[in-house]
């Protein structure tokens, strides 16, 4: 690893932390876990965390940008997720999603934050769709980071639906390879993560970026999602450098 050097860049997240701005992630990937625990222990709605994880997920992509991460993935709706919880907690979440595309599209496009969606939205309403399309629709003058919210999303239903684009699209046998079923997933042309982040105390993967973890460094720790600030991800940062990577060497 080469000498270290402090971040030197305009964020008000950035703190003393030694970390290398060399050696960053190329790709950080979010598990968002806890939002209603942190609103169960503070006497309020499960929406009341979903929104408190939604604001800390702002500082977090606002942070990654700034010191120059450059793809950024957080799992904000599981299939199973979509399929067993409330309609009032899932419309909870999309009134969030809603209230990012009102408020935060005039930002990503002067901030170079590049919207993407990675799961299966074509059964969500209309409304929804709509402000995803409109998301997905930012042209930016100078990209730098790439953002991907996670929704009905599923690591095994992600290669299901490539295997089966594999095949209408006829390949050959021969012409299937890894490359190849890299390109078909909904993460196609971005870097696998570097570093996989737990938050909310499980060990567990919950069906996030299978195919696409094969080689990430996994980071869980017990502080809930929507305390897990810029400063815990820069630990986590941190922590992710102090890692041999040998990567099967
Ligand atoms: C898991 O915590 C979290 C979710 C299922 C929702 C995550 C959504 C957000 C952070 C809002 C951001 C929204 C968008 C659209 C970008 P949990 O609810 O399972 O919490 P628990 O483990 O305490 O029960």
């Amino acid at each position: 690893m080469t000498t270290k050097t402090t971040t030197s860049v305009n964020s008000p997240f950035v703190t003393d932390l030694q970390i290398d701005k060399n050696a960053l992630p190329k790709h950080i990937a979010i598990i968002m876990d806890g939002n209603r625990r942190w609103a169960k222990a503070r006497g309020l709605k499960p929406g009341d965390g979903h929104r408190a994880g939604a604001e800390n997920l702002q500082n977090i992509v606002n942070y990654c940008r700034d010191i120059g991460i450059k793809n950024i993935t957080v799992y904000a709706l599981s299939t199973e997720n979509w399929r067993k919880r409330s309609l009032e907690e899932v419309k909870g979440i999309f009134g969030l999603l809603l209230e990012i595309v009102r408020d935060k599209r005039e930002e990503y496009t002067r901030s170079g934050i590049r919207f993407f969606v990675l799961g299966n939205f074509q059964a969500f309403p209309f409304k929804v769709k709509r402000a995803i399309k409109k998301m997905l629709d930012i042209v930016l003058d100078k990209e730098r980071i790439k953002f991907n919210v996670a929704l009905n999303y599923g690591g095994r239903d992600e290669i299901v639906h490539a295997v089966q684009n594999i095949i209408k699209d006829k390949v050959p046998a021969n012409k299937v390879d890894e490359e190849l079923i890299s390109r078909y997933l909904y993460t196609s042309g971005q870097p696998d993560p570097d570093l996989i982040i737990r938050p909310g105390g499980e060990f567990r993967l919950s069906n996030f970026l299978l195919w696409q973890m094969s080689y990430a460094e996994l980071f869980f720790t017990d502080i809930l999602w929507p305390d897990f600030t810029p400063k815990e991800l820069e630990k986590a940062i941190f922590w992710y450098q102090q890692r041999d990577r040998r990567l099967g060497k």
